[in-house]
């Protein structure tokens, strides 16, 4: 696999904050507990979210401040959409709901069938009037790229105004399966790494992020 240069591809956006890299290295490590991984990966998920939403529009509204009238900036927090991919993309979801408290929270569940290898869905819900809203997905890794292509699909049914992926690691193949099928989708990750294995796992990766968030392994 031919490593990938970020500086190439401008819809991909590595993190590159020392905090969040340095929390990464901590989750990476294999003796890491259930307890500490999931509160990095809330507190990497409050980081990351800022980058992801750099470009958010705002608007002027009219403010008393103890002293006088002023117009300041606001967003409409109610027109960002966080959607899950389940389950490993519940465990972002109360990092970036603690810096964007009026987001709305979609979901979307996919399994791999056995048989034919494509995503199938088992769960699908979206808040009302998705054509009005900014989409974030969230799954901390962007690995084969199959479920995010499967998820991002299905989601563009519901003509929402912009789709963007947050993830904390990914892989090249990752990266180009995605990018490949949807090139209007930004991703946002605390890192590349070098390749997947047979098994689909990112090395040298983090490991199963739904077994280290959920204590199922
Ligand atoms: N999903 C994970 O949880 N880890 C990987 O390395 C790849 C996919």
């Amino acid at each position: 696999m031919i490593p990938l240069d970020p500086a190439a591809l401008p819809s991909l956006h590595v993190v590159t904050h020392p905090l969040v890299q340095h929390k990464l290295t901590l989750m990476r490590k294999k003796d890491a507990s259930t307890s500490s991984f999931r509160r990095l990966l809330n507190e990497l998920s409050t980081l990351m979210v800022y980058e992801v939403t750099r470009d958010m529009a705002t608007h002027d509204v009219v403010i008393e401040t103890p002293l006088e009238t002023m117009t300041a900036r606001q967003i409409d927090g109610k027109k960002l959409v966080f959607v899950s991919i389940l389950r490993a993309g519940n465990g972002i979801l109360d990092g970036v709901l603690s810096v964007v408290p009026g987001a709305r929270v979609g979901h979307v569940g996919l399994y791999r069938d056995p048989k034919t290898l494509q995503a199938v869905e088992y769960y699908f819900k979206m808040p009302k009037n998705m054509e009005e809203r900014d989409v974030i997905v969230v799954d901390p890794m962007l690995a084969t790229g199959n479920s995010a292509v499967a998820a991002v699909t299905r989601i563009k049914q519901c003509q929402p105004k912009s789709i963007k992926f947050l993830c904390l690691l990914t892989c090249p193949e990752g990266v180009n399966t995605l990018h490949q099928t949807h090139p209007d989708v930004h991703i946002y990750t605390a890192a590349v790494d070098r390749e997947l294995n047979d098994h689909g796992y990112i090395l040298p990766g983090l490991g199963d992020a739904g077994d280290r968030i959920f204590g199922t392994q």
